[in-house]
């Protein structure tokens, strides 16, 4: 049996400090869920940051042994690397640049250095934890340097890398000035990762253009070894959304919901605090529809969930008052004493209370600017599974707009191709909604996201032995 090694920047449970003490939580998305169905056939450990700024070297330990039963391995970082290559090269670098928003992205030796220096500190984690015939699988765009290092100590392991956002265009990507070190860092593994093929396309445009290598149908030679380059959409834990556990008992804020959406017509809207989300427009587009259609005034609410992230990288913070005042000006212009447009929390929701608001939506509004996926317009039509009830407004920007074909489909900058779905929306009978729902659930059934990590593994395994092979002979 193989063992799969697992590198991703967050390890799938994040620490907190509470009142002196070491609390572990699960961390949030798809990855860990999917990569964790994966028991039966893998043994798996898994490295990565754990979250938290712990000095101590006694806590350190601590940490070290409590993880260690559950087959994680933690890799600590100080304060200043947090703050330069995490905030800094990862996430005011190459998020935004990867994103299109070259407005904001940094170009700062520093970050770089200290990108180059974690990369180097997750290596040396994982490189004596390496055995023979491992699969290794690096996730994301903080370690894309990560598989050249490992690659370097050992020639002859099978290495995967999967990117979570999107790869830009050549002519954006091409900007940043360590565009060949990525490049090459990338190329380390043997096989590369992406949602869509848009994104796989763009890397294997710069890859050309930056590194002379051509492809052969998705196939590099990179000096003597084969690079395959494949999109693989991650799908999401369809029965989770489609068949949640039932809570022991309601709670209030279930009960609110439930009783909102029996008054109103409910449209939700669920993301990270991010600017590549396009929030603000939305908000816009919404105030407009409300401006060109009074008669949906009192009638229609947006529930609007932003989930706060990276609150230290200034421009979240920027963004964060952009919406505050956004939505206070929507809600006083529109509103009324038995009525509120939108209906805003800065805050996570807990699973039964998710779940809920899923269920009992109208209306999905997830009009990104540019996202590598989007799992939330996913989860959204899998929690429609027995109802048959609900519309998806979803951005040609996302990733995820590739498989759901039946949504309606917007431009995010577009307010009145805004407005348009949203009547549209509104106005749909419920057997289209049926019919559009259905083809939709019956693909993210088949691909979930047990199949999508089962796949990248399978192929990436495949690709080992013929490697194998290919040595013997
Ligand atoms: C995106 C990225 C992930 C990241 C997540 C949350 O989905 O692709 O790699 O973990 O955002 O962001 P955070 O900065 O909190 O890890």
């Amino acid at each position: 049996m193989s063992r799969l090694v697992i590198i991703s920047n967050r390890l799938p449970v994040t620490i907190k400090k509470e009142a002196g003490d070491l609390i572990y939580h699960p961390s949030a998305g798809g990855l860990a869920t999917g990569l964790n169905s994966l028991d039966e056939s893998f043994e798996k450990i898994w490295i990565g940051w754990p979250g938290q700024d712990i000095k101590d070297e006694w806590e350190r330990e601590t940490v070290r042994q409590d993880l260690k039963k559950d087959g994680l391995f933690p890799v600590f970082l100080t304060q200043e690397q947090i703050e330069l290559y995490y905030e800094g090269y990862s996430n005011k670098t190459i998020w935004p640049h990867f994103h299109y928003f070259t407005q904001y992205t940094s170009y700062r030796d520093h970050y770089w250095e200290a990108y180059q220096q974690v990369n180097r500190q997750f290596a040396d984690e994982v490189i004596p934890l390496i055995k023979e015939g491992d699969l290794v699988w690096v996730h994301d765009y903080q370690l894309m340097l990560l598989p050249a290092m490992i690659r370097e100590a050992y020639p002859d392991v099978s290495i995967g890398f999967f990117l979570h956002i999107p790869f830009p265009s050549y002519e954006v990507f091409r900007i940043l000035p360590w565009r060949k070190e990525i490049l090459e860092g990338i190329l380390g593994a043997d096989q590369i990762g992406f949602h869509t093929f848009g994104y796989m396309r763009h890397f294997l445009s710069a890859v050309y253009r930056i590194c002379g290598f051509e492809h052969h149908f998705g196939m590099l030679t990179v000096g003597d070894r084969l690079v395959n380059v494949d999109m693989f959409p991650m799908g999401i834990d369809y029965n989770k959304y489609a068949h949640p556990e039932p809570a022991s008992e309601e709670s209030e804020t279930a009960q609110k919901i439930i009783q909102l959406a029996e008054e109103q017509k409910l449209i939700i809207s669920i993301d990270r605090l991010d600017y590549s989300k396009g929030i603000p427009q939305r908000v816009r587009a919404y105030a407009n529809f409300l401006e060109k259609h009074p008669e949906y005034r009192g009638k229609v609410t947006l529930v609007m969930i932003v989930v706060p992230s990276r609150a230290n990288v200034s421009q979240y913070q920027a963004l964060k008052q952009k919406i505050d005042n956004l939505v206070g000006r929507v809600n006083g212009e529109y509103g009324n004493f038995g009525w509120v447009p939108i209906q805003y929390f800065y805050r996570s929701l807990d699973f039964g209370d998710l779940t809920t608001l899923y269920k009992v939506a109208d209306i999905a509004l997830i009009t990104p600017l540019r996202d590598g996926m989007n799992l939330v317009a996913k989860e959204f039509i899998a929690s429609k599974e027995a109802s048959k009830n609900g519309v998806l407004i979803l951005s040609e920007m996302a990733g995820a707009h590739n498989e759901l074909h039946d949504s309606i489909t917007v431009n995010p900058q577009d307010r009145q191709d805004i407005t348009k779905a949203l009547l549209q929306a509104l106005t749909m009978d419920e057997a289209e909604q049926a019919k559009r729902l259905e083809g939709m659930q019956e693909k993210l059934k088949q691909h979930d996201v047990r199949n999508w990590a089962a796949t990248f593994i399978n192929e990436q395994k495949k690709l080992m032995e013929s490697q194998k092979e290919n040595i013997v002979k």
